[in-house]
């Protein structure tokens, strides 16, 4: 026998197949080719599937016997009919099989492991069990294919007698296939197959023998439309082997079929009382979860989408333009709010210019998994049937906030006042960001919060506590902890203050009032009291000034430039990036001034300018904190010395956007300092080069628009979160003239 110690480097003796089907086949012929094996014999029945085996180089040999072939063999592989395996390892349980590793590739692993048990009298350690998710239409050793398995998922479920070195053979021999091993607990996989996969088939086998049998000259059918073909195209598989599948994971079918069969009482229920609204509920939640999973499948059958390389480059080329007029998409900070208060409002509010950008998205998902109903996006619009400020229900699981601070900090405000527990999760640059500036003043408050180390997330808010109102002096200037506590205030006993060192946007304050709920705004502070409702309203979210903000640069940089960003958001909180360019000398004029549902909205003209250096006043880094990557870009185009000061709060954003852009600006030639709550950027030339975004949309963008100034392409890493808050990034920058694509 080989050492299978080192796998990699030593030829193996003999490797035995039983069961010379499609899957058996395929495996056979694969491994063949590898050439680690010294010879690969089969094992059929079947006389005629023994003879084309051999034929088309499936196998080195075939034998009838299992004994013939398994003695003295190294490997061990049963892809037999599942239930026809528990007969087989009985027979081996009789044969002298010495160190022979025994592996299987059944669709059910639990009976398997009884089976073994039983005939062994103990689970021998060298038997892998093992389940390759693969397949194919056809079937017979005929259509053997030994790339059958490339790129699917093989799990194997090892248990703990399972001999390690056992283990680690067989993951080796399927990676040699090119598959993606994985291993998972025989009950785990037992369950996760009866839901996805042994259920589906049921219900379509059943689905068409149903209608079939009570339509016998099969009328119904001529009128079947793509629909019902794609639903029923699995009942087309082989009766015999899902007759084994069922009767194999006999438990764990049942479970699920039981959690099915509640659901669809629910429905019937719901279609007999009349009840829309839960079935919009259903079909909503599925329709969401079904473009979530083909986002996943679409990627590639069966694997796992963690394990794709997600690297998106934005490549950027020089000598672009920028004119024309665009309209940005909505802001980020009201669309999250828009659904947050539609949520808990009495009645239905329908929400225009929605932003379907990630972030967003993300907190949607978050309150339909509390039961909430919400309709779209669909072209920015938005209806969310709200539950009232005591409707929520509790998640079946923990809520992924994505890459979303304001969804994780917000909601965390108001799900510390709900009667259930809550898991708040996020990406893995969320999961560095600062909690604890929301967990200590909620916790004040009466809230029950557990963080990860250093007051990361993820979050587990505890349900069922009674919050009392306070006061709050915010030691930073953060609208998303002054959101947070407004809202745990909803809730708190009494009243609830917090107090601003320096203006914070006022979002909620504003669509507060909209919804009709009393908010007291004095000098810095805001105040809410608990006791009053929020009524659905209409909310028409204008464009992002934040996403505005890189066509400004942009047209302020490059030469001959005119652009109208039209319908942009101009509250007062949020047009720091205005004032800054104007102090530099940029060329940016509002047009058609008007309110939209209580906020101000203007189009922003901007032309070329001959940008000089400054020193950015404090006062007004709050009113401009996300736009600080891209006026650093206006920064280096401009003539002189441009200093930032007291912006500390720009290393805990997505990224930490001091160092990040002071190492993408050095890449291309620009002086920049990074200072601890700042940085300092001589004007100059731009040259090319390769830059890292780290994750953060905006840092992506920024160096994008820097190309209109650069003397050679830049090379964008990372630039997939782009799509968090800005999705048609590239298009509007393509539309306007601005030479950035996506790498091919
Ligand atoms: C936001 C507030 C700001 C901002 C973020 C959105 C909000 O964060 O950076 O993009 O919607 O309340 P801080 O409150 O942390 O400054």
């Amino acid at each position: 026998m080989a050492d299978l110690k080192h796998p990699r480097e030593a030829q193996l003796g003999r490797l035995v197949v039983v069961g010379l089907g499609l899957i058996g086949g395929s495996f056979a012929k694969g491994i063949r080719a590898t050439g680690l094996f010294r010879e690969v014999v089969g094992v059929d029945l079947d006389a005629e599937s023994r003879r084309l085996a051999v034929e088309l180089g499936v196998v080195d040999r075939c034998e009838a016997e299992l004994a013939a072939a398994c003695q003295g063999a190294d490997v061990i592989q049963l892809a037999v009919p599942i239930l026809v395996m528990e007969k087989v390892l009985a027979q081996l349980a009789k044969l002298e099989l010495g160190q022979a590793i025994i592996t299987d590739v059944g669709s059910a692993k639990g009976n398997l492991v009884r089976a073994a048990r039983q005939a062994f009298g103990h689970m021998p350690s060298r038997f892998v069990p093992g389940h390759p998710i693969a397949g194919s239409e056809q079937s017979g050793v005929t259509a053997a294919n030994p790339k059958l398995f490339r790129r699917h998922k093989v799990i194997l479920t090892p248990v703990a007698e399972t001999d390690p070195d056992a283990l680690a053979l067989v993951g080796h021999l399927w990676r040699a296939l090119d598959a993606d091993v994985e291993h998972m607990d025989v009950a785990h996989h037992d369950q996760v197959l009866a839901a996805t996969s042994h259920l589906p088939h049921l219900l379509a086998y059943t689905l068409v023998d149903s209608l079939a049998k009570r339509n016998e000259n099969l009328e119904i059918f001529r009128y079947a439309a793509g629909g019902f073909r794609d639903f029923t195209r699995i009942a087309g598989s082989d009766p015999l082997m899902w007759h084994d599948i069922f009767l194999a994971n006999r438990d764990a079918v049942l479970q699920a079929l039981d959690d099915f069969r509640d659901d669809l009482d629910a429905l019937r229920a719901a279609v007999v009382e009349g009840d829309g609204h839960h079935l919009l509920g259903v079909f909503t939640r599925a329709r969401v979860a079904r473009e979530h999973f083909s986002k996943i499948l679409a990627r590639r059958a069966y694997v796992d989408a963690m394990h794709s390389n997600n690297d998106l480059i934005f490549l950027a080329q020089p000598g672009g333009s920028v004119n024309g007029r665009i309209r940005v998409p909505g802001d980020k900070s009201i669309s999250h709010r828009s659904i947050m208060l539609g949520s808990l409002a009495d009645g239905v509010t329908e929400v225009q210019g929605f932003l379907e950008g990630e972030d967003a998205l993300a907190t949607i998902q978050a309150f339909r998994d509390m039961g909430v109903v919400i309709e779209g996006p669909h072209k920015g619009r938005v209806t969310v049937h709200g539950v009232g400020l005591h409707g929520l229900k509790a998640p079946a699981g923990p809520l992924y906030m994505g890459n979303s601070g304001t969804s994780m900090r917000l909601l965390s405000g108001l799900l510390a006042a709900q009667p259930f527990d809550t898991t708040l999760t996020g990406d893995a640059s969320l999961s560095k960001r600062p909690m604890n500036r929301v967990a200590k003043p909620l916790r004040e408050m009466g809230a029950v919060i557990e963080t990860g180390p250093e007051g990361r997330p993820p979050l587990t808010i505890r349900g069922g506590q009674k919050l009392v109102g306070m006061h709050y002096d915010m030691p930073m200037a953060s609208a998303q902890v002054k959101s947070c506590l407004l809202l745990a205030g909803l809730y708190a006993a009494g009243e609830t203050s917090v107090t601003e060192p320096a203006p914070t946007r006022d979002h909620t304050e504003r669509m507060l009032r909209g919804f009709g709920y009393p908010v007291e705004v004095k000098g810095a502070t805001a105040k809410v009291e608990s006791g009053h409702t929020l009524t659905a309203t209409q909310i028409e979210v204008p464009a992002d000034i934040s996403s505005a903000a890189f066509f400004m640069v942009a047209a302020s940089i490059a030469e001959g430039a005119e652009l109208l960003l039209e319908h942009v958001g101009i509250n007062p909180t949020r047009t720091g990036v205005i004032d800054i360019l104007r102090l530099m000398g940029g060329d940016i004029s509002l047009e058609n001034q008007r309110e939209v549902g209580g906020e101000p909205v203007a189009d922003i003209r901007v032309r070329s300018a001959k940008l000089k250096g400054i020193d950015i006043p404090e006062d007004l880094v709050p009113l401009a904190i996300d736009e600080f990557p891209v006026l650093f870009i206006a920064a280096a185009c401009a003539e002189g010395r441009t200093v930032l000061r007291g912006a500390e709060e720009l290393r805990v954003k997505e990224s930490d956007r001091i160092q990040v852009m002071a190492d993408g600006l050095q890449t291309l030639g620009v002086k920049a300092e990074p200072t601890p709550d700042g940085i300092i950027i001589h004007g100059g030339p731009i040259g090319g080069g390769e830059v890292w975004a780290h994750g953060d949309h905006r840092i992506a963008m920024s160096f994008s628009v820097a190309s209109l100034r650069a003397t050679a392409p830049i090379r964008i890493h990372d630039c997939a979160n782009v799509a968090t808050s800005f999705p048609n990034f590239l298009a509007l920058a393509e539309q306007v003239g601005i030479r950035v694509a996506k790498e091919s």
